[in-house]
């Protein structure tokens, strides 16, 4: 229901210009009072078919107090179908000239995430400063991500001019502070105002202050000029899904995020340069001669083309970059440090793919706007980085393309957004690299040694008696003609390893290295026993990912951190107990325990030698060995 009305809406306001805009500061600066000053005093010429249309939801008791409107307005989406909550409110307006929707999002300096969210996809942003309190830290961060985010025009509230009598020389002040700043930022546009958001001068009408000639708020949004940028830029169509209804329909389903497109135009698949035209453009009123920013469509194309979800359709006539290494500016929203090397999930355009930080080259200081040497981001940080992904992705440079450069990132464990991020270019080296063709490969290697490769991964406390049944398996498996090979986090620290200490960002580094190389020996055949701690979930999805189907078995050592204390084989605990040891797992540092793994083993319950035999029993029923 909520969808219908919404698509009424949306219909409503393609018939006349719309205004995306978001505002800027917390409650205390005036934002709450603002906005409600705009919906309020504008409501007089509200449109009347709106007022129908919310009669209509009010009937069918689809919404409480306001339209789903959200619905209009994708941003992040990705967040929604996570399920996760944002923080951001689109209310929507109508005067005799505009509609507008504006997003409201609380202001507090941890709230970045959902400021971002509404400002990924607004024209123009009120940067609300406090006539008593000026240009502060979070003026300048709010500036800073509206920037990044591609919002060309800004308007410098200066709110509260009642508290400071109206005062000019306080007002020129602020504007004085903040514009060297904000023209640094690349603004097209920076319109000072003042206003008193309680007693609306200069909101709606013009107000106690003589010595300003310019328009009203309301004024000025009505007619400021944005660029409707989307439908000039090129062709770009992320496909959301596949629809094939039956072996002679096949229809590629999404929304158009910028550009037009018509019945017999070329296009492309961007990753694999295959080509084609389109046939048709349907919507459920029919065929469509034409389709353009903005709308929801069908594509049908005159070949057979291998298209998937999470690819791009683009014009030929300007073509995509694709790599799998880039640049991009990404704003830390989460209150976990973002780890490099950690493999987190980039959601970009329709794609989703593994992505991780190769790199941070600086971050940028918010008052200065210096670059700070760092290895980490910490929560609203905004630096500049090197990432990776886990296949080729097809993007636009951000300040090419908004909706094609910018993407998510999302934490595996979470499942929560912990970063966003704007494309700055591709990175050559991802293109210039190559795979070497071999002839012989795992099947074949694992197949002469009659075993099917595989990486076991035992994770579980230190002491928890991980080696001691690893040892075990690996001495049954030999001794059943098998080629394993066993990697013992405490040995491989003695070499490969050797730089690594026990801070998250090493663990990782850790499993990442130790994880490649156990995949490299399932290339070898071998069925390799892997035996670390592995405290963090991201880490083993990881590695389960390097290699295919079934061919990593998570095997989960349940000991209690008592009883590991109790045995305390070589003396750590009692070292971490007396503070000798920092980011001792279970004590300082923690351990994610692993919620569905291939083998669960509850150590109390036997002895090491039943357990090795839970292994290898699991192993047979997979086929990785045969029965004996
Ligand atoms: S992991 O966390 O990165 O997976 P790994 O399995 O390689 O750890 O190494 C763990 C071993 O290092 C432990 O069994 C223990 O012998 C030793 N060790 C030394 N310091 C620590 C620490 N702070 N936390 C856990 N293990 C430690």
């Amino acid at each position: 229901m909520a969808l219908a009305v919404a698509g009424k809406v949306a219909a409503e306001m393609a018939t006349k210009d719309l205004l995306r805009f978001i505002t800027c500061g917390s409650v205390d600066d005036g934002k709450s009072t603002l906005i409600g000053r705009l919906l309020h005093d504008s409501k007089l010429i509200f449109d009347d078919q709106l007022s129908a249309l919310v009669r209509d939801s009010e009937r069918h008791g689809t919404v409480e107090d306001d339209i789903d409107f959200a619905l209009l307005v994708d941003g992040l989406e990705a967040e929604r179908e996570q399920g996760i909550t944002i923080d951001v409110a689109y209310r929507f307006f109508a005067t005799a000239r505009r509609s507008f929707i504006v997003a409201d999002t609380p202001g507090h300096e941890q709230y970045t995430r959902n400021m971002a969210t509404g400002a990924s996809n607004a024209d123009l942003a009120i940067i609300l400063v406090d006539a008593r309190k000026g240009v502060l830290v979070q003026t300048r961060r709010h500036s800073l991500i509206c920037s990044l985010l591609g919002i060309r025009h800004v308007v410098l509230a200066v709110n509260k001019m009642d508290l400071v009598g109206y005062d000019q020389g306080t007002f020129d002040r602020i504007v004085a502070e903040y514009l060297p700043f904000g023209v640094q930022l690349g603004f097209k546009s920076i319109v000072p105002l003042p206003i008193s958001a309680r007693f609306g001068d200069n909101v709606i009408r013009a107000g106690n202050t003589p010595w300003y000639t310019g328009p009203s708020l309301l004024d000025y949004l009505e007619q400021v000029e944005v660029e409707g940028e989307a439908f000039d830029q090129p062709f770009r169509f992320p496909v959301q899904w596949v629809n094939r209804p039956n072996l002679d329909f096949r229809g590629y389903a999404g929304t158009v995020v910028s550009g037009t497109i018509g019945p017999g135009d070329p296009v492309v698949v961007a990753s694999s340069g295959k080509t084609s035209r389109i046939r048709e453009l349907l919507t459920y009123e029919g065929p469509q001669t034409s389709a353009r920013a903005g709308d929801a469509i069908t594509i049908t194309l005159t070949d057979e083309v291998d298209i998937a979800r999470g690819d791009l359709l683009v014009t030929p006539q300007s073509r995509p970059e694709v790599s799998d290494q880039f640049a991009a500016h990404v704003i830390w929203m989460s209150d976990h440090d973002l780890v490099p090397g950690r493999s987190y999930l980039a959601r970009i355009g329709t794609r989703t793919t593994a992505v991780t930080v190769t790199g941070i080259k600086y971050k940028v200081d918010v008052n200065t706007r210096e670059h700070l040497a760092t290895h980490t981001l910490g929560l609203n940080d905004i630096g500049v980085c090197n990432l990776a992904t886990g296949m080729p992705v097809a993007f636009d440079p951000y300040r090419e393309n908004r909706r094609t450069g910018s993407f998510i990132i999302i934490d595996r464990f979470t499942n929560h957004t912990v970063g966003a991020g704007m494309i700055d270019f591709g990175l050559r080296r991802g293109t210039n690299l190559h795979w070497q063709p071999l002839l012989i490969g795992k099947a074949e290697r694992s197949a002469i040694k009659r075993q099917r490769a595989a990486i076991v991964w035992f994770t579980g406390l230190s002491g928890s008696g991980k080696s001691t049944i690893a040892n075990i398996v690996e001495q049954r498996l030999h001794a059943m003609g098998h080629h394993t090979m066993l990697l013992d986090g405490d040995n491989v620290r003695h070499g490969l390893n050797r730089d690594l200490g026990f801070t998250e960002a090493d663990r990782v580094e850790n499993i990442r290295r130790s994880g490649e190389v156990a995949k490299l020996m399932t290339e070898a055949g071998l069925i390799v026993l892997c035996s670390f701690i592995s405290p963090y979930a991201a880490e083993r999805i990881a590695v389960r990912n390097l290699v295919g189907e079934g061919e990593f078995v998570e095997v989960f050592v349940d000991t209690p951190l008592e009883e590991c204390m109790r045995r305390d084989s070589k003396g750590l605990y009692a070292k971490a107990r007396a503070g000798k040891i920092k980011n001792f797992t279970g004590f300082d540092a923690p351990y994610e325990a692993p919620e569905t793994p291939e083998i669960h083993l509850r150590t109390l319950e036997a002895p090491a030698e039943a357990m090795a035999d839970m292994v290898i029993g699991e192993l047979t029923r997979r086929q990785i060995i045969s029965p004996h």
